[in-house]
């Protein structure tokens, strides 16, 4: 299998990549995913007409720090003038690609005409892409769609290739459609199709977890890469485990420790990072906090407790608690 795919002239890993997901995978969770071995990250979705209208949060999404790279910059919005305007503004920040979302479901951007809306209307989708591709110059566009709006319209492959011909650079695909939002299955069947409909690399996203998953996903539908989204919640080891394999490198799970002194850091970099004092950027951080405390004895009770941190010694002692009762349960399971 080849090592590499270029997205345009940017080569990336073909391991896997972390996907972008709003309210989640902010600066410390794509620096996380990186060094933990994510192939490359996307930003959180950026409106294309909030970034012409204010400067507000506009530099906090949009700057790309060398160790996020290869990173891209996601734009969400319906209108071609709007989004050539966007990408012009984005391009300040240096992103290696610029990602245009045309799979978001949520009624707030589909209202407005983009994110998965834009899978019911391929033209105005091949416009926006086409006003962004030239905007970009020598950026590369890339698009993410999902599978179709819903399961009795499954257009992606067409879809694929309009917004292939309107020079998009990647397409990745995220197997359900908009009707799903995140429930039942994420159809890799409809990724092969689009792999088979177009020329340009295609990411396969959807209920990728494991090694296990990705590897599935990458035979079962053909992709050039593989994206990751909640998989890597708690869990920037999956990206790991998944480079490890690709390397021929043996991969052992992290023990209770290791995950728990991962999680204080990621903790400490969401504080670092943030404007905000301890307490309220605490309460951005107790969500990931608690992910990393899935599947283990009790953690239905711990994971309620993160969501009642609000400092960083409070995460400590509380990570030392929960390692105390692993270790216990060992004690006495051997
Ligand atoms: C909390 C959350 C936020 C998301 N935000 C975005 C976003 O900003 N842009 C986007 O294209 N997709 C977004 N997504 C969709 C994911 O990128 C991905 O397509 C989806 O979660 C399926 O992949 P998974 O099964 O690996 O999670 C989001 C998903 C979640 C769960």
């Amino acid at each position: 299998m080849d090592n590499t795919i270029l997205i345009g002239k940017v080569p990336v890993k073909r391991t896997a990549a972390l996907a972008p997901m709003a309210g989640v995978a902010d600066r410390a969770y794509r620096l996380m995913c990186r060094e933990y071995g994510a192939a490359y990250t996307v930003s959180e979705m950026v409106s294309a007409k909030g970034i012409c209208y204010s400067d507000r949060k506009t530099a906090e999404l949009c700057t790309v720090t060398d160790s996020e790279r290869p990173m891209a910059v996601q734009l969400f919005g319906s209108e071609p003038e709007f989004m050539a305007k966007a990408v012009d503004i984005v391009l300040r920040y240096s992103p290696d690609v610029i990602d245009i979302n045309m799979g978001c479901p949520v009624p707030k951007v589909v209202n407005t005409g983009a994110g998965s809306a834009l899978m019911k209307d391929v033209g105005l989708a091949a416009r926006i892409t086409e006003a962004a591709v030239k905007a970009a110059g020598e950026v590369p566009v890339t698009v993410k769609i999902r599978s179709g709006w819903s399961g009795d319209s499954i257009n992606a492959p067409e879809m694929a290739k309009a917004l292939e011909s309107a020079g998009a650079a990647a397409i990745a695909v995220h197997g359900r459609t908009r009707d799903q939002f995140y429930s039942g299955e994420s159809d890799s069947g409809v990724i092969k199709a689009v792999k088979e409909s177009v020329k340009v690399p295609v990411i396969g996203n959807g209920d990728v977890t494991d090694l296990e998953s990705c590897l599935k996903m990458y035979r079962e539908t053909g992709c050039d890469l593989v994206m990751i989204g909640r998989g890597s919640y708690g869990n920037p080891f999956v990206f790991k485990a998944i480079d490890a394999y690709f390397k021929g490198e043996e991969w052992v799970p992290p023990s209770v420790e290791e995950r728990m002194q991962v999680m204080l850091r990621h903790v400490r970099l969401m504080l670092e990072l943030s404007e905000k004092p301890e307490e309220l950027a605490m309460h951005e951080a107790r969500k990931h906090a608690a992910w990393y405390m899935n599947g283990y004895y009790g953690s239905a009770k711990f994971r309620g407790r993160c969501y009642q941190l609000s400092s960083y010694s409070e995460a400590q002692a509380l990570a030392e608690e929960f390692i105390g009762l692993q270790r216990s349960r060992m004690g006495e399971n051997s």
